[in-house]
């Protein structure tokens, strides 16, 4: 059996029982074979840009001897995909890469998104672009990270929300997580340190939100 790390166990445990779950910018492959070999879905789409990434998870499904289980896509987002799936995940990609995703594609699926970074951005553009957040909670493995379950639907969140997630359901993670970025904002905006322009106003906005949080 596959082991795979706590991040990506909080997303297979996301997935419920279903017959298909497509995995977008599947890598190593890791996800869907976890799923597959745990009965979380019966089928699964592999799709990623990278032909290299995409050869990776074909040999690693191939190992596991999962292959008449696995679709394989090379191709940008969701546009590869021929059916639709159960449950699609967006997970280990930027806030903004997964909202062009959305952008180029939308699909009637349960998603779950698991961004490396700019969870904001992701949550801003859910809650303009006809979404329901179901989940919004924070985990931790080694660093951060927020996991976001979203249907078709709506979703109307204030400042504090998009910036740190609905923490639903609570875990405790979400409030180490704001004063984790407290600390590292206050080292990133320290006079000695140089932060890009384009960063500065977001990131101070970013930190007027945790202090009006922290009040
Ligand atoms: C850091 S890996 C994440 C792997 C896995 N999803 C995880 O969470 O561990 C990111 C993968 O997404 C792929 N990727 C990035 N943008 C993509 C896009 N627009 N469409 C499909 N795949 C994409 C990359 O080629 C890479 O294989």
């Amino acid at each position: 059996m596959l082991k795979i790390s706590q991040r990506l166990l909080s997303v297979a445990n996301e997935i419920g029982k279903v017959d298909s779950v497509a995995d977008i910018g599947t890598d190593h492959g890791k996800l869907i074979i976890y799923a597959l070999e745990n009965n979380f879905a019966k089928r699964a789409f592999a799709v990623d840009v990278s032909s290299k990434s995409l050869q990776k998870a074909r040999d690693a499904v191939i190992e596991y001897g999962l292959e008449d289980k696995v679709k394989f896509f090379h191709g940008d987002g969701l546009e590869p995909l021929t059916e639709i799936p159960d449950v699609t995940v967006i997970a280990g990609i930027g806030g903004n890469e997964t909202v062009n995703i959305l952008k180029n594609a939308t699909i009637d699926t349960k998603y779950i998104f698991v961004p490396h970074n700019d969870a904001h951005i992701l949550r801003q553009y859910l809650c303009e672009s006809g979404f329901e957040i179901l989940k919004d909670y924070i985990i931790k493995d080694g660093k951060f990270y927020a996991v976001l379950v979203a249907v078709k639907g709506n979703t109307e969140y204030n400042s504090a929300q998009i910036w740190f997630g609905a923490d639903k359901p609570h875990t405790d993670y979400f409030e180490e997580r704001i004063r984790d970025r407290k600390s590292k904002i206050e080292k990133l905006l320290c006079d000695k340190c140089i932060v890009s322009n384009r960063l500065q106003p977001e990131l101070q906005e970013e930190y007027r939100e945790i202090l009006k949080w922290l009040k």
